[in-house]
């Protein structure tokens, strides 16, 4: 299989420009604004991808609206990661049949991880014929080619070829936040993990250059940024493929150096690649928020092995008491399945007694969905629903507990917070360590860091209100 990169050149770009252009003199000769509506699944490098399709769209002459109602657009960028996030898309791509009926010039499209499933593709082609469009994540770039192709010839267009992937710089953004941006530094996994369908929907791993990656970040500091959230399935494999000698851990001390008042998080961090360097140097810069969402999936070596995950309990365990060690403050989070094909009673206990002993702040729960191709589809699967369901609940009952326990332990501090927003009459900030914070104060301080001093907590969040009004 051809594994390379392919970049895509200024000149295809340039194409696609192009078809931006004529879009927009389209819409020009009918003497109207046209609108765009895309709804988005899935994790945040979804959302990147659709400020990446709004960004399109606005160049073509559309406005970006909030309901599919009425669009001339839309676009649902999809999640194939379990069973029911597809079948949440099914439900209201079926539902997008009505709005196209009380306006046929409605085009509609599906891109995402789930348009990179043949099966997805095949069904769309056979059984949504009011779908105009599908188009993987590794056809994004190509968009208003796409779209163009709909509006002049009519005609149905499947972009869907499965690709190794590219890598596409100077695509135009709509970001949704000035205040925070995500910044992509790679794109597809190579990690193969047994249940999971990434890898075969986004490509192989592919890093973006450093210089773009900062040139990136210092756009958006420039336009206000407070917080860059780094994006990558991966993020410590960050740079393998470039063989420049930048590392992940350096890419990170090379943002953390840029002038300006922001705060780094990224997002996702496999604990086989999380090296002491990538600690000691989040231990090392202010800029870098102290919180590390390192999944673990499992508390069992043999699951964890089954899992194709490349580490064990006990490794992951010594990562994260490093970390630790560097990071006193640490907000630690994870993401874990339960009801992995064979997971023993006592498997599971296992993965109770790991979160015991690290104690995270949050934890992202999922009961194991075999999603068809994987290998861990085709394993033996004898555990019953209902008892799936126990282990998802007392897992859940557990962390909640020590969800609580943490947010307790903040009544009293005082922390600086990012006020991103409104909750009815009250404020919202984040901590360093991203954990929710409802205050009174006026609209004003939204964009500026406050010191907060915690007051209350729930399993979920705090309340605060200044330490000026202490
Ligand atoms: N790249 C990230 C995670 C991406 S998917 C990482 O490796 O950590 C987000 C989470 O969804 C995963 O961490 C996993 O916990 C969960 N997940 C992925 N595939 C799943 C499946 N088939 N069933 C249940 N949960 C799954
Ligand atoms: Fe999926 Fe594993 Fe890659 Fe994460 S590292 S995206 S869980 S294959
Ligand atoms: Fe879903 Fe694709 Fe993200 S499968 S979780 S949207 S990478």
């Amino acid at each position: 299989m051809n594994t390379k990169t392919t970049v895509i050149s200024q000149a295809q770009l340039d194409e696609q420009f192009a078809c931006c252009d004529k879009i927009a003199a389209h819409w020009s000769a009918l003497g109207r604004t046209p609108t765009a509506y895309v709804e988005t699944y899935g994790c945040q490098q979804n959302e990147a991808d659709s400020e990446k399709l709004r960004g399109y769209l606005v160049q073509c002459g559309y406005a970006i609206v909030g309901r599919a109602e009425g669009a001339d657009v839309v676009i649902m960028n999809t999640c194939a990661i379990r069973e029911h996030a597809e079948q949440r898309v099914f439900g209201n791509l079926g539902a997008l049949t009505h709005t196209k009926r009380r306006y046929p010039e409605q085009r509609i499209f599906l891109c995402g991880c789930m348009a990179g499933e043949r099966n997805v593709s095949e069904r769309i082609k056979h059984s949504y014929p009011h779908v105009d469009g599908v188009f993987s994540t590794h056809h994004l770039w190509q968009f208003p080619e796409i779209l163009w192709k709909v509006l002049s010839k009519q005609k149905r267009q499947f972009y869907i070829t499965d690709e190794p992937g590219s890598i596409a710089e100077g695509i135009p953004q709509a970001r949704d936040s000035k205040l925070k941006a995500w910044v992509s530094i790679m794109y597809g996994c190579n990690n193969f993990c047994t249940y999971c369908i990434v890898p075969y929907v986004r490509g192989r791993e592919r890093s973006r250059k450093p210089e773009d990656i900062l040139n990136e970040c210092r756009q958006v500091i420039g336009d206000g940024a407070r917080e860059i959230t780094l994006l990558g399935q991966n993020v410590n494999s960050y740079g393998k493929d470039l063989n420049s000698g930048t590392d992940f851990a350096d890419l990170l001390a090379a943002i953390a150096q840029l002038p300006g008042d922001f705060l780094i998080r990224f997002m996702t961090s496999h604990p086989r690649d999380a090296s002491e360097k990538l600690f000691d140097t989040m231990a090392a810069y202010p800029k870098i928020a102290k919180q590390l969402h390192l999944p673990f999936q499992s508390g069992s070596s043999r699951v964890l092995k089954a899992m194709n995950r490349h580490y064990d309990r006990e490794t992951y365990l010594k990562k994260v008491n490093y970390a630790k060690s560097v990071m006193p403050d640490l907000v630690l989070t994870s993401d874990v399945i339960v009801g992995f094909p064979g997971e023993t009673e006592e498997e599971f206990e296992e993965t109770i007694s790991l979160i015991q002993q690290v104690h995270y702040d949050s934890l992202f729960t999922f009961i194991f969905s075999p999603r068809p191709g994987t290998p861990a589809a085709e394993m033996e699967d004898l555990t019953p629903r209902e008892e799936k369901n126990r282990r998802f609940d007392k897992l859940c009952a557990v962390q909640n507990a020590i969800s609580e326990q943490i947010h307790l332990s903040y009544v009293g501090k005082t922390m600086r917070c990012l006020v991103d927003g409104k909750d009815k009459d009250l404020l919202t900030a984040r901590t360093e360590g991203g954990r929710l914070v409802r205050f009174p104060g006026c609209d004003s301080l939204i964009g500026s860091y406050q010191n907060i001093t915690i007051q209350g907590a729930t399993t979920w969040s705090l309340t605060g209100i200044l330490a000026e009004n202490v």
